[in-house]
C-alpha cells in the first residue's frame, strides 16, 4: 500500500474529483454528480475486493477509507466524495483530520428531509448494519427525534444481490417484502435509502410500499453540497465546453475490471460500454 502522501502545492479547478464506494453503489451518486456538475471530471474507485463494507468490523472500513483517501489525494484530486454511507460513518472524521484543507463530502441518510416530509411522524431508514449501528447515525437520529420517530432497518444481503451482474429482482423483492411491510405496519410514510446501492432497486421498494409512501435518496443533495464546497474553495471548473461522457470519468476497481464494467453498463447504460476500467492494487 502506498502510504506516501503527496500534497499538491496548489489545487486547481481543472483537476478531477475523487469518488469512492465499496462497489457499484457510488454510481448512483456519480450519476447525480455528472448531471449537476457538467464541467467536472471524476476518478471513481470501487473497492470491490473489500465488499461489502456493511458487515465488516468498523476498524477495517476506517482503514480502507484512509487508504483510498490517500490514493485519491496522491492522484491530485482536488476534492473527494465518499459515495458510501457506511464509509462516511466509519471514517469521515478520521479522513478529514488527516487531510485538512482538502474538501471531503460525505453522505448520510436523509433523516432531516424525511422528518420534514412525513405526515404520519414516522420515518423508515434502510441502511447497512454498520451504518445503523454507528455513533454518527445515532447522533443524527437524536437530532431529529422531536420531529419524527425514526425506524432504522438494516438489510443484510441486499448489497451482495445488487452487486450481481444482473440484478435478481425477485430475490430482492423477497428480501425486502417483510422489511417494507414492517415499516408500513409502524405507519412510516417516508422511506430513506441510507445506502448508495439501494437507489438501483428503489422501483422495487416503491412498488412494495405503494403510492402513499415517499422513497428518498441522497445523490442530488451530495452533488449540491460538492458544488458549494468547490465554489467556496474557488475550485469549481468554470469550463464552457461539454466533454464527452467517457472522458469525464476514470474508473478503478480493486476487484475485476471486466466484471465491474458489465455492472457499470447494466446500471448506468450503454453510453458506458467503451469505458476503461483499471485495476487498482491498494
Ligand atoms: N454503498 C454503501 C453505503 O452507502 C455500502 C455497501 C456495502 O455494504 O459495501 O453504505
Amino acid at each position: 500500500m502506498d502510504k506516501k502522501l503527496h500534497t499538491p502545492a496548489i489545487a486547481v479547478s481543472t483537476q478531477h474529483v475523487g469518488v469512492f464506494d465499496s462497489g457499484v453503489g457510488g454510481l448512483s451518486v456519480l450519476k447525480a454528480l455528472l448531471n449537476y456538475l457538467p464541467f467536472e471530471r471524476f476518478e471513481y474507485v470501487a473497492d470491490e475486493r473489500y465488499l461489502p463494507y456493511g458487515d465488516k468490523p468498523q476498524h477495517e472500513i476506517t482503514d480502507r477509507v484512509l487508504t483510498l483517501s490517500n490514493w485519491l489525494r496522491n492522484q491530485e484530486c482536488k476534492a473527494m466524495v465518499m459515495a458510501c454511507n457506511t464509509a462516511t460513518a466509519a471514517g469521515a472524521n478520521q479522513a478529514r483530520a488527516i487531510h485538512a484543507n482538502w474538501p471531503i463530502v460525505g453522505i448520510e441518510p436523509a433523516v432531516k428531509p424525511a422528518s420534514m416530509l412525513t405526515k404520519t411522524g414516522v420515518v423508515g431508514i434502510l441502511a447497512t448494519t454498520n451504518t445503523v449501528a454507528s455513533e454518527r447515525f445515532k447522533a443524527l437520529v437524536e437530532r431529529f427525534d422531536p420531529m419524527a420517530k425514526v425506524i432504522a432497518h438494516p438489510c443484510p444481503g441486499l448489497v451482495e444481490l445488487i452487486e450481481q451482474s444482473l440484478i435478481p429482482e425477485s430475490a430482492i423483492e423477497n428480501l425486502l417484502k417483510p422489511v417494507v411491510a414492517e415499516l408500513l405496519h409502524k405507519q412510516a410514510d417516508v422511506i430513506v435509502l441510507g445506502c448508495t446501492h439501494y437507489p438501483f432497486v428503489s422501483h422495487l421498494i416503491s412498488k412494495l410500499a405503494g403510492p402513499g409512501v415517499a422513497v428518498i435518496e441522497t445523490g442530488l443533495p451530495v452533488a449540491k453540497q460538492l458544488k458549494t464546497r468547490l465554489e467556496g474553495e474557488n475550485l469549481l471548473n468554470p469550463g464552457t465546453e461539454n466533454l464527452p461522457l467517457l472522458e469525464r470519468v476514470s474508473f478503478f476497481t480493486t476487484g475485476q475490471p471486466e466484471a465491474f464494467k458489465t455492472k457499470l453498463v447494466n446500471l448506468l447504460g450503454v453510453d458506458w460500454r467503451d469505458a476503461k476500467v483499471q485495476q487498482l492494487k491498494v
